[in-house]
């Protein structure tokens, strides 16, 4: 049996932050599901948040509770911001290239309600591609793909491990302390823009274990993804091109937004993707972005990645609009633990990341908040476990048996209701009547054979809408209409 002082869950940018900080001496192993960079860090394209300097922390604690609508903690919101100085200044220490100015200065830019250019970018629109290689090649830590972790090892309070498959092997894995850091939902979702080894499996072991999860029912949509196409991870179009200036129009060209909010474009994502659902519902029509403001040769050089990907599919960018949608983005509720990272009452389990929920997002998060979550609380739990004192434990016996872990027969087929009934029934817009619906379904493929991969998905996906259905007013992300 494998044994280590620290098995991270998840190699996103937490959970590789929190490697680079761990001192090299350390037995650690960290795990990711597949390939390393099928994680959505790899996906984000806008950029890291960083506070501008001292002056600048209020307002961005301002503008993160303001996008939350108010439901976070302050406390944390505050512990984020002013770790950004110390951060963003570490990573750019080490090495790691955002996008600079002619004479060398960092760019910034702009996303839906920041009330200034506060955003840091790499590779143009690559920014979270740049930023997982570069932490790829910082991580002195083994890195061991194709491990599936199934199950955790808890027992009286305390976490010893994980069972994982590893290259479809049984394994158990040792370890003092785990780092969960495995991103969010995404897979619940039929329309979502995340990897596809983003599927809630985590979370469904904590509910099985009665860990608590918090602020589930608040699930972030993006308002501008392409949906068009066949694969599960749709095409996302970066805020920063309305931070930039590009506008959301409808079929006759019109800013239908500012019939929805003053901001128009720049409104909090919560109601820019609700404002386009609604549209597209009373309408029937498209909704587009329009970028047709911008020179083609800054446009090319400022986005490179999305016009090089939407190239390949027929569009010519800036001149041609793009049909949009909103797509399930970003789990906002996920795994409680306090701003250590520590999960209560479990000594040795930390979550961290998009898996976690600290209060930092309150009821929606800020844009390009999420990179700069990844390494301040990465940062923090590190700093947490090296700092206590070790306990040495006797591990006890963890001999259940596992059947049909990675998928029944059937499982294929009732994922893919799970992901239309989530969609449908606790998407943009919900109605007690629906998630009673979805409660139903989803009970009923619990009680069905299915593999246990299956079954921790259902059990986030009963979290989620146990949650939509306790809070009776729309909050943030959360709609709920009559
Ligand atoms: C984007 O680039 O629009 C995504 C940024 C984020 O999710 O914070």
């Amino acid at each position: 049996m494998e044994k280590y002082d620290v098995l991270i869950i998840g190699a996103g940018i937490a959970g590789l932050y929190a490697a680079m900080n761990i001192p090299k001496e350390k037995n650690v192993l960290v795990v990711c599901k597949d390939i390393p960079w099928e994680c959505n860090t790899f996906y984000a394209q806008g950029g890291m948040v960083t506070a501008q300097g001292e002056a600048d922390i209020p307002l961005h604690v301002k503008d993160t509770m303001i996008a939350g609508a108010e439901h976070n903690d302050r406390e944390v919101v505050e512990i984020l911001s002013r770790t950004s100085l110390e951060t963003t200044k570490d990573i750019i220490d080490r090495g790691m290239q955002f996008d600079v100015g002619e004479t060398g200065e960092l760019l910034f830019t702009k996303e839906a309600a920041h009330s200034t250019a506060r955003i840091i970018h790499a590779g143009g629109d690559a920014t979270g591609r740049y930023m997982h290689h570069f932490m790829m090649t910082q991580n002195k830590h083994k890195l061991q793909r194709n491990t599936l972790v199934y199950d955790l090892l808890i027992e009286n309070g305390r976490c010893f491990g994980a069972k994982a498959l590893v290259n479809y092997e049984h394994k158990t894995i040792l370890a003092d302390d785990v780092i969960i850091a495995s991103g969010g939902v995404g897979s619940l979702y039929e329309f979502n823009t995340n990897s596809r080894t983003v599927s809630a499996d985590i979370h469904g072991i904590c509910v099985e274990k009665g860990i608590e999860l918090a602020d589930m029912e608040m699930m972030q949509f993006h308002p501008t993804v392409f949906v068009k196409t066949p694969f599960a991870r749709k095409l996302l179009l970066t805020e920063a091109l309305r931070g930039e200036g590009a506008w959301i129009v409808s079929k006759d060209g019109r800013r239908f937004l500012f019939d929805y909010d003053e901001r128009g474009e720049l409104a909090s994502r919560d109601i820019v993707s609700r404002a386009i659902f609604d549209h597209k519902r009373k309408t029937g029509q498209e909704v587009y972005l329009d970028f047709s403001m911008f020179e083609e040769k800054w446009f090319a050089k400022r986005f490179p990645n999305i016009t090089r990907s939407f190239e390949a599919i027929g569009y010519k960018f800036p001149k041609d609009r793009v049909p949009i949608s909103p797509a399930f983005h970003y789990a906002v509720g996920g795994i409680k633990c306090d701003t250590d990272g520590c999960v209560e009452g479990i000594d040795g389990l930390y979550v961290i990341g998009e898996a976690s929920s600290t209060g930092v997002h309150g009821a929606n998060r800020l844009a390009s908040n999420s990179l700069l979550e990844g390494v301040v609380f990465a940062k923090r739990a590190v700093d947490h476990l090296l700092g206590k004192e070790k306990v040495e434990m006797a591990v006890p016996k963890f001999d259940k048996e596992y059947k049909n872990i990675v998928h029944h027969e059937n499982d294929k087929i009732y994922k893919h209701r799970l992901r239309k009934i989530m969609w449908e029934e606790a998407g943009i817009i919900r109605t007690k009547k629906g998630l009673l619906k979805a409660k139903n379904l989803i009970y009923d493929m619990k009680n069905r054979e299915i593999g246990r991969l299956l079954e921790l998905r259902l059990n986030t996906a009963a979290a989620i809408i146990e949650a939509a259905l306790k809070r009776k007013v729309s909050l943030g992300t959360h709609h709920i209409e009559k």
